[in-house]
């Protein structure tokens, strides 16, 4: 089977900063529990008529940039959303058509949060024959059009970005290589998160906007624990998969929902938060763009070099869980 290694990353946050104090004027709450509870200090959202692949095609320039890659090359493009631009078609033919990505094929994975380890996953399957050369994945995602801004324990936890990168079969040794990816679904706790209207059960009408069922739907408490539990249980999988163990590890890239839960599941898999990539604090909770926004600015800023072991885990609405291990 081929290697396939991550050739460029990039990423790309709307410009428009919406610190914590913005929900003191709107709502009962204050940047002090906000900070104290999740982490979260300010989040990205975008401007009205702004959609996702105002988001995914800056990021994915970047990434084919730093890979040096025309997009022409793609062969594949896949899109890890929940937040298309429209309910059809997908985010990746829009993207594909934006990017003049003529010769890929292009569709999206909807896992929620871990959407982005999804998406690689079913990359890797398509290029590991040899078939697919060129792939582009995508973790992108607009939510801060389906918060509820008067429910004060979900508003304040997400924000909007898109991260991406370009896989190619490795070359050599000097290349990195997606060493193992762990996928998982409980659809038993589906109704933990969600967002109950738009889709065919609860479909687009004015009664359906009268009762918030656009809005996102959580049950913080629950989805906190299965949050940390299934991260854990992600991470020591895929290590197990590779005989690999937490020593061997430089980075561990988590799901960006809250910094509790990011700093006891490092806890448990006992590994200093100095490994931890956190963007948490400046983005919020992104969705599926959080582990490649990471990891893109991780890449740039110097933190991630090439021939470091990264182990990402991510876990979100379905519920869906995964984890990724790779070799940058
Ligand atoms: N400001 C002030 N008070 C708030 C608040 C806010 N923004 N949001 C909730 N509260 C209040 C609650 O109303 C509750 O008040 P009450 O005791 O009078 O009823 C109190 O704070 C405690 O609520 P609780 O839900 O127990 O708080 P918490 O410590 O669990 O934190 C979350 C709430 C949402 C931050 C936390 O449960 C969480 O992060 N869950 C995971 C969410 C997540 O990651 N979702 C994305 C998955 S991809």
């Amino acid at each position: 089977m081929k290697k396939i290694s991550i050739k460029g990353t990039g990423s790309y946050v709307p410009k428009r900063v919406v610190p914590n104090s913005y929900f003191e004027k709107i709502m009962d709450t204050t940047d002090k529990w906000i900070i104290s509870r999740t982490g979260i200090e300010s989040r990205r959202m975008i401007e009205p008529g702004q959609a996702l692949t105002d988001l995914a095609t800056p990021a994915s320039e970047r990434a084919l940039e730093m890979a040096g890659l025309s997009p022409k090359k793609l062969d594949i493009i896949i899109v890890g959303t929940s937040s298309a631009d429209m309910l059809s078609p997908s985010a990746a033919c829009i993207l594909q058509h934006r990017l003049g990505a003529k010769n890929a094929v292009a569709f999206d994975v909807n896992a929620a949060c871990p959407g982005f380890i999804y998406g690689l996953a079913v990359a890797q399957k398509f290029m590991q024959d040899g078939s697919y050369h060129h792939a582009l994945v995508v973790g992108g995602e607009v939510i801060s059009n389906r918060i509820d801004f008067k429910d004060r324990s979900t508003c304040v936890l997400f924000g909007d970005g898109a991260g991406a990168i370009v896989l190619e079969h490795s070359n050599g040794n000097r290349d990195g290589e997606i060493l193992a990816i762990q996928l998982n679904s409980d659809g038993d706790l589906w109704n933990l998160l969600h967002v109950p209207g738009g889709g065919s059960r609860n479909p687009p009408s004015y009664q359906m906007l009268d009762a918030g069922l656009h809005y996102v739907k959580m049950r913080g408490n629950e989805v906190f624990k299965y949050a940390i539990r299934t991260m854990v249980d992600a991470a020591r999988n895929v290590m197990k998969s590779k005989r690999i163990t937490i020593k061997d590890i430089d980075w561990l890239i988590p799901h960006q929902a809250n910094m509790r839960i990011m700093e006891e599941v490092a806890n448990r898999l006992e590994i200093p938060m100095d490994k931890v990539i956190v963007t948490a604090h400046k983005y919020g909770n992104t969705s599926a763009a959080s582990i490649p926004t990471a990891l893109d600015e991780a890449v740039r800023s110097g933190k991630i070099q090439r021939g470091d072991l990264v182990l990402a885990n991510s876990f979100g609405a379905g519920f869906t869980w995964a984890a990724a291990l790779f070799r940058y």
